[in-house]
């Protein structure tokens, strides 16, 4: 059960919004709901849910219904049908009490215009929630210092907003939220205002700030680039719907319609396939201290390979190629030691396939060991594999109609 679970959410704005649901499952656009009652359809029929300690995008483009869904979330926007859950507690049952306890306890939020108050220092800034909730002001200025020291503007707490950078400012607005100890962010297009090379800056330290607060965040983009950088799972949504959802490199694989096709066409696909996706999983390994030239050779031929990574107390420590073992044994050795190669390529799972290419480029043509961080074997790379991964992804992305130039 996730943290979040969303389920058949419908946001209608106008006077008849059961009238206009009713038209959108007889198969009306929202366009044409528009056109024939005047009523704007914010979210429909959205499911979807957040695990705990995740990043869910929520991308789309402009009026695709992104806040709207976000707000209805925390009840900011009151939705028109269908359920929420938070730690399994159905959020629209809630009354006008339990909905502000549940606010409290769960829910900061961050906006895309800062949304500072302009005559409160930077420290008076980021108390201002707790503020709101009642916290004592001893309590309030510890939570609000040790945030402002999370997002790196220790020392900033008595300057006013104006004499922020944006992305200061905007720091300022994660520390609001941090403050609030909620467990649960809501980041709508929160560093879409800043300008690029900060939004990069800004995207980094949230992943690192996320790394040691793991909250459940929610973060809204109309920025591919960013949705794959941060998102564990990205959502799409076109017209209030969410159209698809997965990692990027699902949604990246296979769009599930042109409209999902059109807004991953510019992606570099090297960049978002990560050596986990290309490997080819293996438990064909030599053991460096049990195996000797023969049993390391018998496995290269039960698993048709011509070369085989060697372990010593479960980490992989270099490869033997069958031609090796071959002469070791007619030689007579019993102990793969001698003709074990230790220059050998490892990376982690997640490691892109653009810096894959470079490695398996090298001379020996060796396969790239995918590795966990204890140095236990997860699955080789030739090039091979990961040329046809990004052909067939490559293919998918057009829809599966691969265009042939020959
Ligand atoms: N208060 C409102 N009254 C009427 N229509 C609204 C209101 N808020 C949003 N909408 C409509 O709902 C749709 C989704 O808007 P929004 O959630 O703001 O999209 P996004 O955040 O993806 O840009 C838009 O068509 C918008 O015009
Ligand atoms: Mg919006």
């Amino acid at each position: 059960m996730g943290k979040i679970v969303v389920e058949k959410l419908y946001k209608i704005f106008g006077p008849d919004p059961h009238k206009a649901m009713d038209m959108l499952r007889e198969g009306y656009s929202k366009d044409a709901i528009m056109e024939k009652m005047r009523h704007g359809v914010g979210v429909a029929d959205a499911s979807f849910h957040v695990e705990q300690g995740e990043i869910l995008v929520i991308m789309g483009l402009s009026g695709s219904g992104k806040s709207t869904l976000v707000r209805c979330i925390n009840r900011l926007i009151e939705p028109t049908a269908g359920k929420i859950f938070v730690d399994g507690e159905d959020v629209t049952g809630l009354d006008k009490r339990g909905l502000r306890r549940f606010r409290q306890k769960h829910f900061g939020m961050v906006f895309q215009n800062f949304a500072l108050l302009p005559h409160r220092t930077v420290l008076r800034n980021v108390e201002y929630g707790l503020e709101v909730q009642g916290v004592s002001v001893a309590v309030r200025r510890e939570r609000s210092m040790q945030a402002l020291e999370q997002v790196g503007l220790k020392g900033w707490e008595d300057s006013m907003p104006d004499q922020l950078s944006g992305g200061m400012q905007q720091r300022v607005g994660l520390a609001r939220a941090l403050a609030l100890e909620a467990d649960i962010m809501l980041m709508d297009e929160a560093f879409s205002a800043l300008d690029p090379l900060i939004r990069r800056d800004m995207q980094d330290e949230l992943l690192n700030l996320q790394e040691q607060v793991k909250k459940t965040i929610v973060f809204i983009s109309h920025d591919l680039d960013e949705a794959i950088k941060l998102g564990d799972r990205i959502a799409l949504m076109k017209d209030g719907r969410i159209v698809q959802q997965g990692t990027a490199e699902d949604i990246l694989a296979n769009p599930a319609n042109d409209y999902v096709a059109k807004f991953v066409e510019d992606v570099d696909l090297a960049k978002v396939i990560t050596a986990g996706a290309v490997m080819k999983k293996s438990e064909t390994i030599a053991h460096l201290r049990t195996d000797g030239p023969k049993a390391a050779l018998r496995k290269m031929q039960k698993a048709g390979i011509s070369s085989v990574f060697v372990s010593d107390h479960g980490r992989v420590v270099g490869i033997v190629t069958a031609r090796d073992c071959r002469k070791a044994a007619d030689r007579g050795e019993k102990s793969l030691a001698p003709i074990v190669d230790r220059n050998i390529q490892k990376v982690l799972p997640d490691v892109q396939a653009s810096e894959l290419f470079a490695m398996l480029g090298g001379s020996k043509n060796y396969p790239v060991a995918v590795v966990n961080e204890d140095d236990h074997l997860l699955g080789v790379i030739v090039v091979g594999s990961l040329l046809a991964k990004l052909g067939e992804t490559y293919q998918g992305e057009n829809g599966g109609k691969a265009e042939r130039q020959d």
